[in-house]
């Protein structure tokens, strides 16, 4: 939820401390700090707020240090202030931390009994007060945070610094996403890689339970778990995102951009996989036999990965004829799930790091289920731990509202349906072809929708003052329906709720008065006249319909506003009529003047349960 990054090597440390914040800041913006080092020792800075009010806060000239490190803070224990800011420090031991110590009450009674003095209200300070608590024990800094780490519980990332070693850094991961850049004569660690790609392209991903000693020139890695001290071999990975990718690129906010990639993200994501069945199983470790022998898929993931994995279902359900759970990954580890033989899992996740989905994931495979992931970040833990990976190739996504990331997902799971369909046979060679070839086509298809859009802005000029939203779909649109509501009360505050269209009258239509905006997902598709009735109904109860449709002739004088899109294949409209919603619920923020890129009490990757 937090972001931390440090450095160590030639360069001023501060400028580039900030600049990795800046780009760790979706992550959790309650406070923000840095510490660095110089030959005045240890220097720190920290505020409530924002990168840039930390920014105004530092001394000019900035400070000359080659070695530091920053946080980002997204508020678990303790109120967003300057006192719960990190980095904590005691003495002259600094840390910065992501994720949650479990067992801090305890650990914080014993170290107050022993006459330890706390100054935050954070699970973290229990860090530092163990660290200065060994070393004072005369244990050297490498061994006291060993000692430390073995009595914390919860899963967390760890940036330490201290003047005992002037030039090093270390970090420590467990549970929690770390990443090491390696630069020339200069390396940084960081929760996410965008934060370092103006900088190298080369990484290497912490393992689960493992330590870092980093200098400019050095790196060891080594395992925590006590009595193995053997190195852990480093895997550099070199990657072929570009930090203009992690830019607006001359768009307003990041989300904006993200919209407007989405033809090129969808047709990545196709193109990124082999043009045949045997060669998508093959790369997923899966043998035709397997496939066949497949009796349910179950799909879990979070928020806006879930609503893909609605979309999924039906598609999968259409092409492959085999049946799929969709589970929310949060509930999935609590309700005894039964993982029958024949069961494949798959977690669909953007960030590969959402802790409910790991968990999930985990869960499944500890009941013997063979687990794959469709996620979008390389050598994230979800892809590390699943038995195969269909990677999205959304590159970076820094709006906390998912976007590019949800139509690439959906992307992978009709690629997978359709490979299912002919791999089982459920699907004719004729079938198949003609359905490659429609999914082919998706990419212009979001194209010709994000040339059209110049209505929706004067449209949301008038639904600003709305006081909630119902949105509408049937089918393969009600996942649709989810995903605008979930878009429109996450950036813009506005409550919304998303339904079947058909469910509508078993309760929410009390809601629908004078004017309440409607917003119905309306595809000429089989369940087309069912729409039609749903939206007579909402019509006769004075409600305000706002219909996204490829047959704008039929919904002339029934919907009060129409949002065009152009037809496409029946199981892929989702494709489509999902742009007209993010960006309504885009401009509906803009023009209300919320944090679009950030909104409140948000975080792009939950990695707390
Ligand atoms: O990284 P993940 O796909 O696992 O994230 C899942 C959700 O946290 C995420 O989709 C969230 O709901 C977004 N803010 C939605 O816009």
């Amino acid at each position: 939820m937090c972001g931390i990054v440090g450095y160590v090597g030639k360069r001023g440390a501060l400028p580039v401390l900030i600049d990795g914040l800046k780009r760790l800041e979706y992550r959790g913006y309650d406070s923000a700090g840095v510490a660095c080092m110089n030959g005045n020792g240890l220097e720190v800075y920290k505020t409530r707020g924002k990168i840039k009010d930390l920014e105004s806060l530092l001394p000019r000239p900035l400070p000359d240090a080659r070695i530091g490190l920053g946080h980002t803070r997204w508020a678990t224990h303790g109120i967003p202030s300057s006192r719960n800011a990190h980095p904590h420090t005691v003495g002259a031991i600094a840390v910065v931390h992501n994720g949650i110590i479990e067992n801090y009450h305890e650990l914080r009674d014993m170290l107050c009994a022993e006459g330890h003095a706390f100054t935050s209200e954070t699970d973290t300070e229990v860090i530092p007060h163990l660290l200065y608590r060994h070393v004072r024990q005369g244990r050297s800094l490498p061994d006291a945070l060993r000692e430390a780490v073995a009595v914390l519980k919860g899963s967390f990332a760890l940036g330490i610094m201290s003047d005992s070693h002037p030039g090093t850094l270390f970090a420590v991961r467990r549970g929690s996403p770390l990443v090491i850049g390696m630069g020339d004569n200069e390396h940084f660690f960081a929760s996410d890689i965008p934060a370092l790609l103006p900088y190298t392209n080369r990484f290497v991903l912490m393992e689960d339970g493992t330590v870092v000693t980093l200098t400019a020139t050095d790196m060891i890695l080594d395992r925590l778990a006590p009595g193995e001290t053997a190195s852990v071999p480093r895997q550099v990975i070199e990657v072929d995102w570009t930090p203009a990718m992690a830019e607006k690129e001359g768009f307003d906010h990041f989300m904006l951009k993200e919209i407007h990639e989405q033809p090129r993200t969808v047709h990545d994501t196709f193109s990124g996989w082999p043009a045949d069945a045997e060669g998508i199983f093959d790369r997923l470790g899966l043998s035709p036999d397997m496939v066949r022998g497949l009796r349910r898929l179950q799909i879990a993931a979070c928020g806006t990965s879930y609503h893909a994995a609605l979309v999924g279902r039906c598609l999968i359900e259409r092409l492959a004829r085999l049946p799929v759970d969709v589970e929310i990954a949060s509930e999935y580890r609590y309700r005894d799930p039964l993982v029958e033989r024949g069961t494949l899992f798959i977690s669909i996740t953007q960030s590969g790091e959402t802790a409910d989905t790991l968990a999930a994931q985990r869960e499944a495979q500890r009941r013997g289920a063979g687990a794959l992931t469709i996620c979008n970040v390389l050598g994230s833990t979800a892809a590390r731990e699943a038995g195969g990976v269909l990677y999205t190739k959304a590159g970076p996504e820094i709006g906390v509202a998912s976007t590019k990331a949800f139509t690439s997902q959906m992307a992978a799971l009709s690629l997978l349906s359709l490979e299912l369909g002919a791999v089982r046979g459920t699907l004719t060679r004729k079938e198949y072809a003609s359905f490659r070839t429609e999914l082919m086509t998706v990419p212009a298809a979001i194209r010709e929708v994000l040339q059209h859009t110049a209505g929706i802005r004067t449209l949301a000029e008038t639904l600003t003052a709305a006081r909630s939203f119902l949105y509408l779909g049937r089918g393969i649109s009600y996942p649709i329906a989810l995903e605008g509501a979930l878009k429109m009360k996450e950036i813009s505050y506005i409550p919304a709720e998303g339904y079947p269209a058909g469910e509508m009258k078993h309760g929410p239509i009390a809601l629908i008065e004078e004017g309440s905006p409607v917003v119905v997902i309306a595809p000429r598709d089989a369940l087309f006249e069912k729409i039609l009735s749903n939206i007579e109904e909402v019509k006769a109860r004075g409600g305000r319909v706002i219909a996204v449709s490829d047959h704008p002739e039929a919904l002339r004088g029934k919907a009060d506003e129409l949002l065009p899109v152009p037809s496409l294949h029946p199981a892929l409209t989702p494709f489509i009529t999902v742009i007209p919603l993010q960006l309504l619920a885009y401009y509906t923020a803009v023009v209300r003047g919320c944090e679009v890129d950030q909104p409140r009490n948000l975080a792009k990757s939950v990695t707390v349960e």
